[in-house]
């Protein structure tokens, strides 16, 4: 089992507030009462034991593409409350977790009352630290029975999801800040966008054809490794009808849609740079118009496209370890172009770096904080900054090496050990200082 040790000690909360002053700038000031600070983290990624999901299977085949195994992760569906109150003394006041759909019906049209008592439990451990939650209904992992019977491929996927939505908020509606149907819900656009090597798309293909052998199902379909010509529409479609669900169940929860959001930049004459963007965006901005209350903007870094297509980061800039570069300016060209684009409330429900030089990680939300101030002078409707994540967790295919966290994890104790970064941004949030 991998561990990995805390970077930094409680200490770093003296460190964090003397830069916090040092760093001090004139444009930076206290915000109004209600502007959301937080962490968000994903149900698969934290929980632990996710084993009736689809991507519990692709992580245990082989072969897989998966580097890990999630296994216990980090335990967060047993600790929920100690990292919710962690969330709330390190300064956050916003919460953004996922529930799991596999957990929640584990079996077709079933639905499992103490899994949704346990989800219930969560929220209330919200009210109870002061936390807004905001919570994802599909964070890419689902109950392995639907991805048997073709996942997003299949039509009526959208009326299932529908109909999880509504049964889900019927039961933890009451007791939801806000909500989002899916994660991302175009992060099959941005893969296609940057594109794979032919040993990764082969090695993907030889996944999905054990999971077809090992499940007997010549259907098996996982989002992230659909067909997105077949599986997009159907994700719009099931948006659409789970947003109408979740509002019938409770009306004035607000539902709204979260998208990758990367900057996507032109270099030279006649660049694919604005065919690009459509293409990430496909129909979300449309739907988003008229079934989304807010939209959900998750930004990393930005890409960057010539006349023939994409064109790797300026020579010498500083690349993260999730191998992209280190960009936080993307923050605020991505808000923009949400506003303008979409033009519903916005929330920042993802914003984050990979690293294990945690001061960069301090650099690199000082320098997106300072873009989301600056989108909010000229009018925008920003409403929360949230860092991904809160726990270094389970980063999907790359497993456990790569640390997003302001909180490092203990893999066999599941100690939490909060690094200075943690206590920079928990202490701007407490201080309300944009
Ligand atoms: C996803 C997370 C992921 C993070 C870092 C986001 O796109 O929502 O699940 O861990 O990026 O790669």
């Amino acid at each position: 089992m991998i561990t990995r040790r805390s970077m930094a000690g409680a200490a770093g909360a003296g460190v964090a507030v003397a830069s916090l002053q040092a760093r001090a700038e004139p444009g930076r000031r206290p915000l109004p009462k209600g502007f959301l600070w937080g962490t968000a983290i994903s149900a698969h990624q934290s929980e632990g034991n996710n084993t009736n999901s689809d991507t519990w299977l692709l992580e245990n085949l082989e072969p897989t593409v998966y580097k890990d195994r999630s296994g216990d992760a980090c335990d967060s569906y047993h600790r929920y409350e100690a990292d919710i109150a962690l969330n709330a003394a390190l300064g956050f006041n916003c919460y953004r977790f996922g529930i799991e759909w596999a957990r929640i019906e584990p079996s077709p049209g079933r639905f499992s009352a103490a899994e949704l008592d346990h989800y219930a439990r969560i929220l209330e451990a919200c009210h109870a630290h002061g936390q807004t939650s905001i919570v994802t209904y599909n964070h890419f992992s689902a109950p392995r029975w639907f991805a048997e019977r073709g996942g997003w491929e299949q039509a009526d996927a959208a009326d299932l999801f529908a109909r999880y939505c509504g049964r889900t908020t019927e039961r933890l509606g009451p007791l939801i800040g806000l909500a989002t149907t899916f994660n991302e819900a175009n992060v099959q656009l941005l893969v296609g966008l940057m594109g794979k090597s032919p040993a990764r798309l082969e090695a993907e293909r030889a996944m999905i054809a054990a999971a077809r052998r090992a499940t007997g199902s010549d259907r098996f379909s996982s989002l992230v490794y659909s067909d997105p010509a077949v599986s997009q529409p159907i994700l719009l479609d099931a948006h659409r009808k789970g947003y109408q669900a979740m509002k019938a169940a409770r009306p004035d929860l607000p539902v709204g849609i979260s998208l990758t959001t990367q900057e996507i930049d032109p270099v030279g004459e006649g660049s694919l740079a604005e065919a690009m963007q459509a293409k990430l965006y496909g129909g979300w901005v449309e739907l988003a118009k008229t079934h989304a209350d807010f939209v959900g903007v998750q930004t990393y870094t930005r890409l960057r496209f010539d006349r023939n297509g994409p064109v790797p980061w300026p020579q010498g800039a500083e690349v993260t370890a999730a191998g992209y570069e280190f960009y936080p300016q993307a923050l605020a060209a991505t808000i923009r172009w949400a506003h303008q684009a979409i033009g519903k409330p916005i929330y920042v429900t993802e914003n984050g770096i990979a690293t294990d030089d945690d001061s960069r990680r301090i650099a690199f939300v000082e320098q997106a904080l300072d873009g989301v101030r600056r989108c909010i002078d000229e009018g925008i409707p920003v409403h929360s900054y949230l860092y991904w994540s809160l726990l270094d967790n389970f980063e999907w295919s790359s497993g456990y090496g790569k640390h997003f966290g302001l909180v490092a994890v203990d893999l066999e104790t599941f100690k939490r050990t909060p690094k200075p970064s943690a206590h920079y941004l928990g202490q701007r949030a407490r201080l309300n200082l944009l």
